[in-house]
């Protein structure tokens, strides 16, 4: 089958017009199988065979056409189209070898609103990559080494009675351009914290564990002083310092820092929960949800040489969408109450439905939870609960003891039963109430219906970022965001 294939292409090579062949070799000219070559930004692209060789359709409808060829470990090379030939050798020059732990990172932001005058690898990474700088700046990676949340549980939580953090390791996620990811080391570019130089210098990633998280969980590649490479998701960029690095399309790519596993539980356990979930099969990965592009965008960057007009559809956003960009929430949660009478009772059914997130919700930070909130009144006056969940003490004022549901990851201290304990300091124990990707919850009520009348119940639906007391203690915010309110109204 095999052997017919490639009579057909070697008959087809040979009717003028119709094919372009080549062969795809390394630096040393040895030929490189199992490369990838297509014409730049088109869809689809072929493998070169053991000997290196490949065919093409022949672009000769479109003008400055370019074959591109990339394996990775190289950097991508490239071939412009020219007329009346047909047969191409593309060279893929080598990565320069090894990691130099000296490389100075570079900044994503440009001096000032000027185009660079050069390009030689050292420019802000922001000054051509306009939209990607805008993008990133709104995202909570940008954000990472100067978070005053961070930085209060760094180094302020002697303030909580709750437990001592055993801050050995927070820099390797959280700074990870700093100097021995020392999060208090914060010169330069290491402030820009998840920066774009460190994302696009890793070539392999593995979920965190124990104290192997973040940057000592990366394989990096930083290249000696003069030279500068580039690592992304594309594999048609032939200009020269740019690599295609598959794991950028992957979710383990992510798993470095949203995973880490030790003594107690997962910290953070996006990854492990996104695993166990229907979306793996479906091939949606994290970058699927939370790079998702705007779908208008065109180019991958408005300045510099070498850049193409592409599909919209194959372009990300950097803005590592959140619970705080519009209606990501709204969209990934889906609320139904039902009220009805029986006899003397109000019975109040509430369901809650995980339908948009890759994993639990709520996910992210092991401070993060959801507070499902009921409230049941007959003409103003609130009805007694006879039985259903309560909101629990650290929900905070306002809130605890009300019925209600809460949702969380919670480290508790055998200590003090019920009240929650720094996730970041030794052993406790891990209780988890989130909803599993594509589950659904559901929680009854019963309220003692009174006099006969109009009986309202409300359902609120909150996320907060984290728990009142912790959050007073140390002057951060809860940044509580409303996600759905549900009405009933009743007359008996
Ligand atoms: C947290 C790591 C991370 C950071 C920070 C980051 N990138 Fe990326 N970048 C990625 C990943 C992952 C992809 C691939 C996305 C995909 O395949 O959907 C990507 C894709 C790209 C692409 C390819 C074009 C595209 O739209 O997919 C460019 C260009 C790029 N990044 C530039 C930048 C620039 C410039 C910055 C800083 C302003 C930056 N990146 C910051 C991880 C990162
Ligand atoms: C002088 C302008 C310029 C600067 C500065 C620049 N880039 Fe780019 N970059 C480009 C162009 C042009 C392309 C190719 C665009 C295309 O193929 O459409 C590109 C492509 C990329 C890609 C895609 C590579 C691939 O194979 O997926 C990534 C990732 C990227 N740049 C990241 C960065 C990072 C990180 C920095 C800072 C260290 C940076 N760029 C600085 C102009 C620039
Ligand atoms: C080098 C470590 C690192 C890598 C790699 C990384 N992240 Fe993050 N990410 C973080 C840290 C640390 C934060 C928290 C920053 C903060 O809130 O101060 C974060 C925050 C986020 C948030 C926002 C959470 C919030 O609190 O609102 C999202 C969404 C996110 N990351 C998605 C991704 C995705 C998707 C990828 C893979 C393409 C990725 N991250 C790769 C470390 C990383
Ligand atoms: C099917 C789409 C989808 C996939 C796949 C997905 N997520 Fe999410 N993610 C969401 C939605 C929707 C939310 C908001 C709900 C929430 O806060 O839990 C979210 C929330 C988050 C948060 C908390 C951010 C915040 O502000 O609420 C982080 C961190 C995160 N995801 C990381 C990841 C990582 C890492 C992966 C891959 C292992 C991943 N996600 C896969 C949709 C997705
Ligand atoms: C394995 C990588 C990793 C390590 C190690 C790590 N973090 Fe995080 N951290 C994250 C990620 C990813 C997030 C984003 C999750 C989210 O907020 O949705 C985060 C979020 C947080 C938040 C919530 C920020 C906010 O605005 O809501 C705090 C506080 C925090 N981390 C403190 C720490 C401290 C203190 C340490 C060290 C004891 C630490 N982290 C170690 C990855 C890490």
């Amino acid at each position: 089958m095999r052997r017919l294939a490639l009579l057909i292409a070697a008959l087809l090579i040979a009717a003028p017009g119709e094919m372009l062949t080549g062969t795809v070799v390394d630096a040393s000219g040895q030929p490189v199988e199992g490369a990838r070559v297509r014409l730049r930004t088109s869809p689809s692209f072929v493998l070169t065979d053991a000997q290196g060789r490949f065919t093409l359709a022949d672009p000769s409808t479109t003008p400055d056409a370019e074959i591109t060829a990339a394996l990775p470990g190289h950097i991508i090379g490239g071939a412009i189209v020219k007329h009346g030939i047909r047969a191409y050798r593309i060279q893929l020059p080598p990565i320069p070898a090894g990691d130099d732990p000296t490389y100075p990172w570079v900044t994503a932001f440009p001096e000032d609103d000027q185009a660079p005058r050069t390009d030689f690898g050292r420019e802000p990474c922001g000054a051509c990559h306009r939209r990607a700088l805008t993008e990133w700046q709104e995202s909570a990676h940008a954000r990472s080494a100067t978070n005053p949340r961070f930085l209060a549980f760094l180094d302020g939580s002697r303030r909580l009675a709750a437990g001592k953090v055993n801050s050995e390791g927070c820099g390797t996620c959280h700074v990870p351009m700093a100097p021995d990811d020392d999060p208090r080391r914060l010169a330069d570019v290491a402030k820009e914290g998840i920066g774009c130089d460190f994302c696009h210098k890793i070539v392999e990633a593995r979920p965190g564990t124990g104290n192997v998280t973040g940057v000592r969980a990366v394989e990096l590649r930083r290249p000696p002083f003069g030279r500068q490479t580039v690592f992304g998701p594309f594999d048609d960029v032939p200009r020269g310092r740019d690599a295609f690095a598959p794991v950028f399309t992957e979710s383990r790519y992510c798993a470095a820092c949203h995973q880490a596993r030790s003594g107690a539980g997962a910290i953070y356990s996006e990854f492990e929960e996104w695993q166990e979930s229907r979306y793996v099969a479906a091939g949606i990965t994290c970058q699927s949800c939370h790079m998702r592009g705007d779908g208008k965008a065109t180019t991958m960057t408005e300045l510099g040489p070498g850049r193409v007009a592409r599909n919209p559809a194959t372009l990300s956003s950097h803005r590592f969408h959140d619970s705080r960009t519009p209606d990501l929430l709204g969209q990934a949660v889906e609320t139904a109450m039902t009220a009805h009478r029986d006899g003397e009772a109000l019975v109040v059914t509430v369901e809650i439905t995980n339908r948009g997130a890759g994993h639990r919700l709520p996910a992210g930070s092991p401070l993060r939870h959801m507070l499902l909130s009921l409230n049941a009144e007959t003409d103003g006056r609130p009805l007694a609960m006879i039985d259903g969940p309560t909101l629990p003490s650290w929900a905070g004022a306002g809130l605890r003891g009300k019925p209600g549901r809460a949702y969380a990851k919670l480290f508790l201290d055998p200590a003090s039963p019920g009240h929650p304990s720094l996730p970041w300091a030794d052993a406790n124990a891990v209780t988890d109430t989130r909803i599993r990707a594509g589950e659904r919850d559901r929680s009854t009520w019963r309220f003692r219906l009174g006099v006969p009348g109009e009986t309202r119940v409300e359902a609120r639906l909150l996320v907060r970022r984290g728990f009142p007391e912790w959050a007073a203690l140390l002057s951060i915010g809860t940044e509580d965001i409303a996600v759905a309110t549900q009405r009933a109204t009743l007359r008996h």
